[in-house]
């Protein structure tokens, strides 16, 4: 049975031991008394923000259900155990609680990033001393309530949740902690928005589950505008700084970079699953189809370091290392229009079987 989202506490694996997690802060909140209109193209942003509003409780038909086997039916070679002996071992049962519980750990991910996100956007609003950059974070606060909030439904689904993992968490802490203001842009806008936006690709173009897909499609909608905010951003005030500031973000941001990648496990399942943990996140790291996986998720990324000008020695050689320095052709605009084109397309196709439903109906009457 369905759980309402009320007992949301009960649906995680290990019991909650703090309900909340507080972050000490320390920044000013900054004012402007200039109320000109703003750059042309943060305001372009501003107003696509307030016009793509929209509400997840009716775009969306959440009457819709998931799969008992799999859940969001992706392809079997997205579990990263399931190229293991052990795994191909397992009676189909067991094969169907790893599949559940890896795709509920990966959901639960999105859901609290996105409330990442969400105080993040908060934290950007108060800080930022442009007036354009507030005016369009405000959109991105109300964005992220709503995919927190789409998160949440879908995961009641499974009616299995997972807390934040360690690696995200801490790399939350410190783009929080941080008393720059562009910090938050690049922790959140740039790499964990950047590296969501490739996780939450695969599932919109993989999962065969309808819900599933729409979830995904349409917060990819919204997403695309954030990254396109943090470019903007970033990309004029970049050039701005002195080289010692820049070599400081470029560290930042290739040490972010090597934790998401190199931390970012599920470790978690493996152990509610009671699964050899090491052995599981082994194989993980040295399977070739995981790795080309992995690589994959910085696709978004890179383009846009490379744009907003922390394109030094010290990042291309990391991102060399990692063997993701080919996304930096990537055309990111290409991928945002594509993203905007899905959403709208299933849009249509839900307006369309509605009608078909409707006509239904009618010629029955
Ligand atoms: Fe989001
Ligand atoms: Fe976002």
């Amino acid at each position: 049975m369905t759980k309402t989202p009320t007992d949301f506490a009960a649906l995680y694996t290990e019991a909650l031991t703090d309900t909340t997690w507080t972050v000490p802060q320390n920044y000013d909140a900054c004012f402007n008394w200039v109320y000109d209109t703003g750059r042309a193209g943060m305001m372009g942003l501003y107003q696509k923000g307030k016009e793509f509003q929209w509400d997840a409780t009716t775009r969306i038909d959440w009457s819709q259900e998931l799969d008992e086997e799999n859940p969001q039916q992706l392809p079997e070679e997205m579990l990263p155990i399931a190229g293991m002996e052990l795994y191909q071992k397992m009676p189909a049962k067991e094969k169907a609680a790893c599949r559940k519980h890896f795709q509920a750990w990966q959901l639960s991910q999105f859901m609290q990033g996105e409330q990442g996100a969400l105080i993040c956007a908060a934290k950007i609003v108060t800080q930022v001393p442009d007036i354009d950059s507030k005016f369009y974070a405000s959109t991105q606060v109300i964005d992220e309530a709503r995919h927190v909030e789409s998160y949440r439904l879908l995961l009641s689904k499974f009616g299995i949740a997972y807390r934040m993992t360690p690696p995200l968490q801490q790399l939350i802490d410190q783009t929080l902690r941080d008393s720059r203001w562009d910090m938050t842009y690049l922790g959140m806008q740039v790499v964990i928005e950047g590296l969501a936006l490739a996780a939450f690709q695969t599932t919109r173009d993989y999962a065969q589950n309808p819900l599933a897909q729409q979830v995904n499609a349409y917060v990819m909608q919204d997403e695309s505008r954030h990254v396109a905010f943090g470019r903007l951003a970033l990309r004029d005030y970049y050039p701005q700084l002195t080289q010692k500031e820049r070599d400081e973000r470029e560290e930042f941001l290739i040490e972010a970079c090597y934790l998401m990648r190199d931390r970012f496990e599920a470790r978690e399942v493996w152990e509610t699953l009671g699964l050899p943990v090491q052995e599981c996140v082994d194989f993980q790291y040295s399977s070739p189809l995981m790795k080309t996986f992995r690589n994959g998720l910085f696709m978004r990324i890179v383009p846009i370091v490379k744009d907003i000008g922390l394109w030094g020695d010290k990042v291309r050689k990391g991102y060399e290392e990692m063997g993701v320095l080919e996304y930096a052709n990537t055309d990111v605009e290409a991928l945002q229009k594509n993203d905007d084109t899905i959403a709208r397309e299933l849009d249509a196709r839900r307006a369309h079987v509605r009608k078909t439903m409707e006509a239904g109906i009618a010629a029955a009457e």
